[in-house]
């Protein structure tokens, strides 16, 4: 039987336990520069128990930026505020992986001086950019319809994605994580409800998988496979992409273990309202892929035991129940009552509902 609570060797990198900080998107950076910041390193600190964090999302450029006030790491002042959070994480003995991430068309013209968001095809979807309303809070919004990528623009972006992971080995970090899934560009290309493409792009399985596996590619050449994995969310509903299919999954799988990729973190589609992922396609992914699988989704310690136990999983990511338990893994290990999420504070504001949910130890 494997412990929650052993270790395990993600690439190039030893995890002291594998109680994963899911990325969850917390909009505290500094606004008008999206620059991480001391706040922010001290609310990854508190949970640098985790035997590997993965940050919010963060953008690799400036319209990759869908929400208000989520960091990025395409400049060098992004890159210097980085340092602030991997070396705070480094000092409390944690490791952190910097998750990469482009929203594509879930996005608003606010954000980009009034452009268009981009996309694989010129498909739009509602309800769902945040933008900061009147009084600071987040406000949802319908999102324009995008524009689609030109190819010439496609190849720009996988260049984006290449310096953001160079920004990312500068800021210090351990690893980096595509963010492939939950409706986000690269998942726009994967799924045909928003990729309507004919050219190399768009059609077969294949050509939809191309931006995908060009943006690992230049990943990987920028630093290391064993620096990178990536996460899906196959079957997921989430940003409105329920036509996504298990066939992709598999296919993309296979890729990543030719390419050697660190890990796959799975993104299971009942966090958000989807059905519940199969054991029979988890057995799948397992043959498809060779390395390291995090499962994330409406995780609580008995879901975890019993997919460690059954080898389908080799990590578990825990999301909401890490934003009210600063030392998760502790409470977890010795049976401790969990403090509760409070929703109202998950995104933008400051220490309220973000550093100040107290650790046992308080
Ligand atoms: C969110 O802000 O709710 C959010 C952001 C990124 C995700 C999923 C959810 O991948």
């Amino acid at each position: 039987m494997t412990s929650l609570f052993s270790p395990l060797t993600v690439g190039a990198v030893q995890l002291s336990n594998r109680v994963v900080m899911a990325p969850l998107t917390r909009m505290r950076a500094t606004p008008g520069v999206d620059v991480p910041n001391a706040l922010m390193a001290e609310y990854y600190r508190q949970r640098a128990g985790a035997g590997l964090i993965v940050t919010e999302g963060t953008q690799i450029s400036p319209i990759g930026k869908g929400y208000f006030d989520t960091p990025g790491i395409y400049n060098d002042e992004q890159v210097e505020g980085w340092k602030l959070i991997t070396d705070a994480v480094h000092a409390a003995g944690g490791t952190i992986a910097a998750q990469l991430w482009h929203v594509g068309r879930v996005s608003h013209e606010s954000f980009h001086d009034g452009a268009l968001p981009v996309s694989a095809s010129a498909l739009p979807y509602r309800n769902r950019a945040t933008i900061k309303g009147a009084d600071g809070s987040p406000q949802r919004v319908d999102c324009p319809t995008p524009r689609a990528l030109s190819i010439e623009e496609i190849k720009a972006t996988v260049e984006d994605y290449a310096r953001a992971a160079r920004n990312a080995r500068e800021a210090g970090f351990d690893l980096v994580e595509i963010h492939a899934a939950h409706g986000y560009l690269l998942h726009q290309f994967l799924s045909t409800a928003s990729n309507q493409r004919d050219d190399e792009y768009g059609g077969s399985q294949e050509n939809r998988a191309r931006f995908v596996l060009e943006a690992v590619d230049a990943i990987i050449d920028a630093w290391s496979a064993d620096r990178v994995g990536i996460r899906i969310s196959p079957q997921g509903t989430f940003n409105g992409l329920a036509d996504d299919d298990l066939e992709m999954a598999l296919f993309l799988a296979a890729e990543f273990k030719k390419r050697g990729l660190a890990f796959v973190h799975l993104s299971e589609p009942d966090w958000a309202g989807g059905p519940k992922l199969e054991d029979s396609f988890r057995k799948e992914l397992r043959a498809a892929y060779d390395g390291p699988i995090f499962g994330a989704g409406a995780y609580d310690l008995a879901k975890a035991e019993r997919l460690l136990d059954a080898d389908l999983i080799d990590a578990a990511a825990f999301g909401r129940s890490f934003i009210a338990n600063p030392d998760l893994p502790l409470r977890l290990r010795t049976g401790a009552e969990l403090n509760e999420p409070i929703p109202a504070t998950f995104y933008g504001g400051g220490e309220a509902g973000y550093t100040d949910y107290p650790a046992l130890a308080d």
